[in-house]
């Protein structure tokens, strides 16, 4: 098992970077140090760590903040911290916003995670006792029809500037590993549910569209399907891999749970009811369909037998009892909802961390 004694996490503000960092203080019973780098975009909020902040800050939690195209700011970041392994997050994640405005993509996440990729190769020169984990998504296999899975060959063919992006950064990825030799594993997840997930993506708008009584927007039919897996099984997958993930590797990380998003909506709308106490029924009637998204990919499913064989991992919770979870979490987490969707937690990082900037 790999050890390390300062792990570096980009994107950490973020939905899955949040809840690692969670998971590596709380659960991994890990000892060492754990930075967070991240540039704050209208994603990243610092109020999705403020336990760890309270328990940890400043002796064993810190906060850097850098955008990871600034190569000066992360070698500062990297040589301050002394960081042997680096766990990236940090990307544009959302589908729709990269059809409408591709050029952030490509930003953070082709040339950013080439800076990563750069800087780390120049503070580590060529020590072997360091890791550079990369976070994909199983989106850089394309789309399926009904049958067939996504495998660890299969071949990359994107078709979103999303999904292009990460693809490219994986790309990069491995040829530093082969080209440099920098020590480095890769792991290819499907789609992500939990608390601290920005709602804009299905799940979390589905969850506050019922609360609040709005329209629930359907793409299209309704039976593109997604592959579901809860945030903190990710979180503990991504953890094997850093500590015992065969190095210039890659893993492909599911839910083994597959739903035509009309199905999603619909559990979401009776766990909802159920846990606001209204009839089972009651939020169903909000549900509408809409102009499909162009390009919409129509079914991802992912095997991840590798990751289950080489490495024992599994799966924790049930769909239907990491959704009531989620649900629950939005439902006593007002605070949270208001900051990410007012912007008053921008407020918060400027009175907090100005002083360190
Ligand atoms: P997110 O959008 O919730 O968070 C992204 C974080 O990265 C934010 O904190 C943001 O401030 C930060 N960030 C963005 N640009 C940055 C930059 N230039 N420099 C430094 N920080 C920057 O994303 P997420 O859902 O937590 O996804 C995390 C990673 O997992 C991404 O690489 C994404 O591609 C991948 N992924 C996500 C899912 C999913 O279902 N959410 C599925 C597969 C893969
Ligand atoms: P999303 O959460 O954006 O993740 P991704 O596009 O990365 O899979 O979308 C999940 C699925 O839900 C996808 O098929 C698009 C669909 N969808 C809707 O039907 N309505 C919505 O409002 C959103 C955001 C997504």
């Amino acid at each position: 098992m790999r050890e390390f004694k300062t792990i570096l996490v980009t994107g950490g503000a973020g939905f899955i970077g949040s809840n690692f960092i969670r998971h590596v203080f709380r659960k991994s019973g890990y000892k060492g140090k754990a930075v967070n780098l991240d540039k704050l975009t209208y994603a990243g909020n610092l109020l999705s760590l403020t336990d760890i902040e309270k328990e940890y800050g400043g002796t064993r939690y810190f906060f850097e903040h850098v955008d990871i195209c600034d190569k000066a700011g992360v070698m500062k970041t990297l040589k301050d911290t002394g960081a042997d392994c680096i766990v990236h997050f940090a990307a544009e994640s959302h589908v729709d916003r990269s059809i409408t405005g591709p050029g952030e993509f490509i930003q953070t996440n082709l040339i950013g995670t080439f800076n990563l990729l750069e800087a780390a190769r120049e503070f580590w020169k060529d020590r072997k006792d360091v890791l550079f984990h990369h976070i994909s998504t199983d989106e850089v296999y394309g789309s399926l029809g009904d049958i067939g899975y996504f495998f660890e060959d299969t071949a990359y063919d994107p078709r979103s500037p999303y999904s292009a992006s990460k693809a490219g950064s994986d790309h990069l990825v491995m040829a530093y590993h082969h080209t440099y030799g920098l020590p480095v594993t890769l792991s290819n997840c499907s789609n992500n549910y939990g608390p601290y997930h920005f709602p804009e993506k299905l799940i979390p708008l589905m969850i506050l569209n019922c609360f609040e009584g709005k329209p629930l927007p359907v793409y299209g039919d309704g039976m593109n399907v997604r592959d579901w897996l809860y945030v903190e099984d990710h979180a503990s997958a991504i953890w094997k891999i850093i500590t015992d993930g065969k190095i210039g590797d890659k893993y492909n990380v599911g839910g083994e749970n597959e739903r035509p998003n009309l199905e999603v909506v619909n559990l979401i709308c009776e766990i909802a009811a159920g846990e606001n106490g209204k009839p089972k029924d009651e939020y169903k009637s909000l549900i509408t369909y809409v102009k499909d998204r162009p390009g919409h990919d129509r079914r991802y499913a992912i095997n991840c037998d590798k990751l289950k064989k080489e490495l024992g991992w599994k799966q924790s919770v049930t769909f239907e009892d990491g959704l009531r979870q989620t649900v629950r979490w939005y439902l006593n987490n007002p605070e949270w909802i208001e900051s990410v969707r007012s912007g008053e937690y921008r407020k918060w990082i400027e009175k907090n961390y100005a002083a360190r900037d």
